[in-house]
C-alpha cells in the first residue's frame, strides 16, 4: 500500500473516531440538558451570552460554550460562599467549564450534598469547583467571563474575570 493511502486511512479511522467521541459527548450533554430548563441564550463569533436571571437556587444549568459544557450553579443561602464565585444581581454563582481536570469526564451536581462527583474515577469538587477527593489534580476550571447586569458573556474577559485570573483562581 502507498504512503499516500494509508495516510488517507489513517484520516478516515481518525474522523470515526472522532465522529464516535463526539457523538457520546453531545448524547451525554442532551441527557443532561434534558432535565433542566435552558437559560436564555444568544451566541455569536465565539461568545455566548446567558441571562441567568431565572436560574433557580441550587439546580445546576449546563450551557454549551466552543463545544464545552458550561456549569452555571445559582448558590442558596446556606451554601459556602467562595472567593471563586461571580456575584450577578446580588446572588452568588459558581461557573465552570464541567470537564473533570483528571481526563476530561463530566462530573454531575449532588444537590443535596452541594457538590459534584465525577464518575469515572471517584474525584469529587465542592460547590465552587475546588477538588476535595482526588484524582483531579486542580479545580473545575472559570471560563473567560464578562458580567452585563443580569448576563453572562463567556468568551470575554471582563474585569471581574481578569481579577480572578490575576489572583490565581480561574484554573
Ligand atoms: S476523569 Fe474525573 S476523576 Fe478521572
Amino acid at each position: 500500500m502507498s504512503d499516500k493511502s494509508s495516510e488517507r486511512r489513517q484520516f478516515i479511522t481518525g474522523l470515526g473516531l472522532a465522529g464516535f467521541t463526539g457523538l457520546g459527548a453531545i448524547g451525554a450533554l442532551y441527557a443532561a440538558k434534558r432535565s433542566w430548563d435552558p437559560l436564555p441564550s444568544v451566541k455569536s463569533a465565539g461568545f455566548t451570552t446567558i441571562d441567568v436571571s431565572p436560574a433557580k437556587e441550587n439546580q445546576l444549568v449546563v450551557e454549551k460554550w466552543r463545544g464545552k459544557p458550561i456549569f452555571i450553579l445559582k448558590k442558596s443561602a446556606e451554601m459556602k460562599k467562595d472567593k471563586r464565585d461571580l456575584v450577578i444581581g446580588g446572588a452568588n454563582y459558581h461557573i465552570s467549564i464541567g470537564l473533570c481536570t483528571h481526563l476530561g469526564c463530566i462530573p454531575s451536581y449532588r444537590p443535596d450534598s452541594h457538590d459534584f462527583l465525577c464518575a469515572c474515577h471517584g474525584g469529587e469538587f465542592d460547590a465552587s469547583g475546588n477538588v476535595t477527593k482526588s484524582p483531579p489534580p486542580s479545580p473545575l476550571v472559570i471560563p473567560p467571563f464578562k458580567i452585563d447586569g443580569t448576563k453572562l458573556v463567556l468568551g470575554e474577559e471582563g474585569p471581574e474575570y481578569k481579577k480572578l485570573k490575576d489572583a490565581g483562581l480561574t484554573a
